[in-house]
């Protein structure tokens, strides 16, 4: 197809209306259809209308092949609109939230996940993905954490390659669709981690930490990028021309599209970066951004800044190619509908296999934190209470669920009754799971099913609406409410295990006091119940690490586990140290560092050896490590690979995730782990802003979290 020629005979008006993104409750398309409400505050007009380039939020295959349909009638050269939408961690049958799906560490079930939502989402008429969400986070109180993989960089870059691997494949694949890499940039470092707010850091900063997780997503293939809400320095990405240009179109040679984020062009007025929508419309032009979503800068005033001269028609052109050309790679102009099928809707989503893919995924990703012994709970038991706002009321599936819903959802009971057919099974909530909930009048049905159990799993957290967007909080314990629940059924039952569902790291100190055994099963999606059953039994093992440190308290955040060192670290125990960095008050550790997550077996480490203590730009260093399941289970462990540059022209991190392997050993088998290092490993962004490494001594750090590594040393010459 001529994409050119095409443009060549489009009206402005035309060329327009490829560059914006509506709702589709806002397509009304009716040649009477008049112009008021909502559309006329997006300065639609019935031709901007017509020539709609994109869509976003719509219900499945049905309204997307009527919604097409319709356009095609009205659209001057019959240009069929794409239709967008944030398949996040599942379309109908959801998978656990993305920082669940880090915590597996296997890259290879993220892939296998994203696959399956994305054929679920492209018979359901999806066309393109609005992921994978890759922002860095190191502070539990922004909601959105729950979307990325974790607070580390090569992590989260490798979970990128992961996501868009799944999605796109070779885009030769039966169900495959373009990936929309977000948000462009460090939008997980908001000030005080309240949504959309300010993010002020140097470039050595975001190109060290931030950036690498974007770069990965568009090395790996990503079509589509979305610029962040936030400032950066001042300026909002949308209309950041250093970012969107110098950075991802010239330096890394992006020549897909960029699409706002929801009236993110507009919001730029609210910013004070913008006098008007005319103002905002030439800022993000300029900038590079090709489609504008849900505000109505680009259809008010693009041709007025054309006839002005402000910009020029090349500038639409550009931005017009780049959309259609991702309209002719994906298919449009053959099929407008690509796999839009109502049929095959019914049979995909939610079939056994999907269903298996999400309850493996449940499992490989939920965390032990603490066990005291009383997980597993055996199959023989006579009686197990499951108790809690979690238990059976559904809110497990996590914000971003999609289609997905909790009827379709295995709850926790039903899990533990289908897998404990021998045993009764008592179920209570106890109370609501809202933050301010105050109703105990449900506490003395679950506490006399608690005392007269001989197992309780008690099911308590944050429920999936508190995080997300626009969800941060001040305060991230588990509501006062559970708590109390907490205690008086610990105090009724010892044998109790606590199933915690969270969108992000809480801090549970008392908790972790009180509490025999935490299993940390995030918001594990539609197969959570089913999952908990298996681990609960020790049918599965528990295998995942947290990938996002746990404070001890919000006082604490941001925290991670690759800081830099200070000029006064904390030598002795915080409250007798004086004058070093440290607070008065608590730890500067977290309570659960990342990378930790326990296992019903157990490992023993064999010593770390490195083959060199001296390497050169084109040598290598093998680092070996034995490892024995030296438990009764079999099961995984995921080793850990950390370095530490011990000297450099900026002071580095005092340990840098670097690589990981996650191996299955069965009772009494060893294996030997070995991590190949070399010199470009150990490059970073240095003083002058480039990327290389710097002679000298590195440590070399292995493990079964970031705390707990044996170290060795060799020099770089
Ligand atoms: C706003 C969110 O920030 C973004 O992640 C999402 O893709 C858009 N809304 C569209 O739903």
């Amino acid at each position: 197809m001529d994409i050119k020629k095409l443009i060549s005979e489009m009206s402005i008006d035309e060329k327009i209306g490829q560059l914006i993104q509506l709702n589709s409750n806002l397509l009304d398309i009716s040649d009477s259809a008049e112009i008021t409400g909502p559309q006329a505050k997006l300065n639609l007009t019935p031709e901007a209308l017509r020539s709609c380039g994109s869509v976003l939020n719509f219900q499945n295959a049905e309204t997307v092949i009527k919604i097409q349909s319709e356009h095609l009638k009205v659209d001057p050269h019959k240009i069929p609109m794409m239709f967008m939408m944030d398949v996040i961690h599942g379309y109908k049958t959801i998978y656990p939230i993305p920082l669940a799906m880090g915590c597996s560490f296997d890259p290879e079930l993220v892939e296998e996940c994203a696959e399956m939502s994305c054929k679920e989402a492209a018979v359901g008429g999806v066309q393109v993905n609005f992921s994978p969400m890759v922002d860095l986070a190191r502070d539990a109180r922004w909601g959105r954490v729950m979307e990325t993989t974790s607070e580390d960089p090569y992590l989260n870059g490798v979970f990128a390659k992961a996501f868009v691997k799944g999605y796109q494949g070779d885009m030769d694949k039966e169900y495959n669709m373009p990936a929309c890499v977000k948000h462009f940039a460090a939008y997980g470092a908001a000030e005080a981690g309240r949504d959309y707010n300010t993010v002020d850091m140097s470039e050595h900063n975001l190109r060290e930490y931030y950036l690498p997780s974007y770069k990965a997503a568009i090395d790996a293939g990503a079509k589509m990028v979305m610029p962040s809400f936030n400032l950066i320095n001042g300026v909002p990405s949308i209309g950041n021309k250093w970012l969107l240009q110098d950075i991802l179109r010239k330096e890394w040679g992006f020549d897909g599209v960029v699409i706002s984020d929801y009236a993110a062009i507009k919001e730029m007025i609210t910013h004070g970066f913008a006098e008007n929508e005319k103002a905002a419309a030439k800022l993000a032009i300029d900038a590079g951004c090709d489609i504008e979503m849900m505000s109505g800068a680009y259809t008010g005033y693009l041709k007025e800044l054309v006839e002005e001269g402000a910009i020029s028609m090349q500038q639409i052109d550009d931005a017009v190619y780049r959309v259609l050309k991702l309209k002719e790679e994906i298919g449009l102009f053959d099929n407008p509908y690509l796999c839009a099928d109502p049929e095959k809707e019914k049979e995909l989503c939610l079939c056994k296999e999907h269903r298996e893919i999400a309850k493996k995924a449940a499992i490989e990703s939920t965390v032990l934190l603490k066990n005291d012994g009383v997980l597993p709970v055996s199959k023989n038991v006579t009686s197990i209470a499951v108790i809690g706002p979690f238990s059976n009321m559904g809110g497990i599936k996590g914000f971003w669920s999609c289609h997905g819903e909790d009827s379709d959802t295995v709850t926790i009971y039903e899990g533990i009754k289908a897998k404990y057919t021998d045993s009764q099974i008592f179920t209570a909530d106890g109370c609501g799971y809202a933050l301010d909930e105050e109703d105990d009048s449900g506490f003395e049905q679950a506490i006399e099913y608690a005392k007269n159990a001989e197992a309780v799993i008690l099911c308590i957290g944050e429920y999936e609406k508190f995080t997300g967007e626009g969800n941060s909080r001040s305060d991230i314990t588990i509501p006062e409410i559970q708590m109390r629940l907490a205690r008086k059924v610990l105090e009724v039952n010892k044998n109790t295990a606590i199933l915690l569902f969270t969108g992000r790291p809480l801090a549970i100190p008392e908790l972790n006091d009180i509490a025999p055994a935490i299993l940390n099963m995030w918001q594990p999606g539609t197969e959570g119940g089913s999952a908990a059953a298996e681990l609960i039994s020790g049918d599965a093992v528990p295998a995942g690490k947290i990938t996002m440190s746990f404070p001890y308290t919000v006082g604490q955040c941001p925290i991670y586990y690759n800081n830099n060192r200070t000029g006064r670290p904390l030598k002795k125990p915080y409250k007798e140290a004086k004058y070093c960095s440290r607070y008065q008050d608590c730890p500067n550790e977290p309570l659960f560092p990342f990378g930790h997550g326990l296992s019903y077996s157990e490992f023993e480490y064999g010593e770390l050896t490195l083959d060199s203590d001296t390497m050169t730009a084109d040598s290598k260093i093998t680092a070996s490590v034995t490892v024995k399941n030296v438990g009764k289970y079999t099961a995984k462990e995921t080793v850990q690979l950390y370095i530490h540059d011990c000297f450099a022209s900026l002071v580095r991190p005092v340990k840098e995730l670097k690589g990981f392997e996650k191996i299955t050993l069965k009772p009494g088998e060893t294996k030997i782990v070995n991590f190949v290092i070399d010199e470009p490993m150990l490059r970073f962004w240095n003083f002058d802003t480039k990327y290389c490494s710097e002679p000298g001594d590195f440590e070399v750090m292995v493990g079964t979290n970031s705390k707990d590594v044996q170290t060795k040393t060799f020099r770089l010459i």
